[in-house]
């Protein structure tokens, strides 16, 4: 086993008993009193289908088995407390007819946007609750950490006041949380993958009809492994790079008089292509290939052949690169390197700029994999990457209590 490979706290390997009684004991600890339950939500990779989501597009995400765990005791005079072993030590104390966006700093934006928008749809989550949070999910690798604690706050909320939403519901409230209270603007795809994967399957993902279904992705039963590499570059959606690139897809589906470029067929687009200003082109391009790849990618797994999702990876890792432009030098090694030296195929996932790459790679070269990209590196001067072994994990539910 390479040295590097982190053996990641998975709380896979505990009894949900004993996570959630871990989260539930610290709860215990901060507020004096028992929480009412404790609800997880799971970080994700995408497997394909990047950038789509926002433009109305497909994606292919599954669960991590790293979760936020979420121990909740609903109130009832409207104060919303925070408490995170993670980021601070302290108590953040809120009042949730106060909840405004830009008002709330640093992490704790994530969970009041969510009791905000709730609290803004009409939802009658008034009362506030105490939330004690803990989280295996790692930050600032793309994995969707923000995504899990929002979904964690959301199932949360949706249980201690018996609203009955729908996963979708619940998604959408979490969107818009982050892109209105949090102030990121992000598309749908992490928060339906933390709120609908289910175990042993990957997720297929109607962004625009938000329609889902599973898609089995059984990786042992094939002799594969989904190793996840983290660069360690942080990537930061906030900083306006994602922005301009959905802003320039959305001028595009304009120019092109379409609702979005979800709507724009395969064959239509090298007409397309000739029609748009060079800057946007490629962005067109990467948009309708990339939707394409997502369908192969559903069709060669339901055919039983999860091996053959190899060669789609590393075909859109190379649209990310060269025509969406959001890969870097280190996720650019990453995956050349990992293609090298046996994978099956490689690609950045999720936002870019940074963050994680997956690579799917036979369980007998995985090692070999891990440690050429650690060595590849190193020699390049590049501070070590952090390994993880993904496996198609459970979305977000109620653990215990
Ligand atoms: C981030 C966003 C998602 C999606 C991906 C790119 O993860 O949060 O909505 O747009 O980038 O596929």
């Amino acid at each position: 086993m390479n040295p590097a490979h982190e053996t990641a706290h998975d709380p896979a390997h505990e009894t949900a008993g004993g996570a959630a009684g871990t989260t539930a004991d610290a709860f215990h600890r901060v507020y004096g009193t028992h929480a009412d339950g404790v609800w997880a939500a799971p970080g994700r990779v995408n497997l394909i289908g990047e950038h789509t989501d926002y433009n109305d597009g497909f994606a292919l995400p599954m669960a991590l088995p790293q979760a936020t765990r979420v121990a909740a005791r609903r109130r009832g005079d409207g104060r919303l407390r925070l408490h995170s072993d993670r980021f601070d030590a302290g108590v953040v104390e809120l009042e949730v007819a106060a909840l405004a966006p830009g008002a709330v700093p640093g992490w704790a934006r994530y969970p009041a946007g969510v009791v905000w928008a709730l609290a803004e749809a009409g939802h009658p989550v008034g009362g506030g609750a105490d939330l004690h949070v803990d989280s295996t999910v790692p930050t600032g690798a793309g994995l969707s950490s923000s995504a899990a604690l929002e979904c964690a706050v959301a199932v949360a909320f949706d249980e201690l006041y018996g609203l009955g939403l729908t996963r979708p519901e619940l998604a959408r409230t979490a969107q818009r949380a982050e892109n209105a209270f949090a102030g990121v603007p992000c598309g749908i795809m992490d928060q339906m993958a933390s709120l609908c994967c289910t175990e042993g399957a990957a997720l297929f993902l109607d962004s625009r009809t938000l329609g889902h279904h599973r898609v089995p992705f059984d990786l042992a039963g094939h002799g594969l492994r989904l190793l996840v590499i983290d660069t360690r570059v942080q990537h930061d959606l906030a900083d306006g790079a994602y922005a301009g690139l959905r802003a320039g897809c959305e001028r595009a589906a304009a120019l092109l008089g379409l609702t979005a470029l979800r709507d724009l067929p395969a064959e239509e687009l090298p007409a397309a292509l000739t029609a748009l200003p060079a800057e946007l082109a490629p962005l067109v391009r990467h948009v309708v290939t990339e939707n394409a790849r997502v369908t192969e990618a559903v069709d060669r797994l339901s055919a039983g052949n999860p091996a053959a999702l190899g060669p789609l990876l590393t075909a859109g890792h190379a649209s990310l690169r060269d025509d969406y432009r959001v890969s870097c030098p280190e996720t650019d090694l990453a995956v050349d390197t990992a293609v090298a030296a046996g994978a099956l195929g490689a690609r950045m996932t999720g936002g870019g700029f940074g963050g994680s790459v997956i690579a799917l790679t036979p369980e007998d070269r995985a090692d070999r994999v891990a440690a050429a990209v650690t060595a590849a590196f190193a020699a390049a001067g590049y501070g070590p990457p952090a390994l993880l072994t993904a496996t198609p994990s459970a979305g977000a539910g109620r653990l215990a209590g």
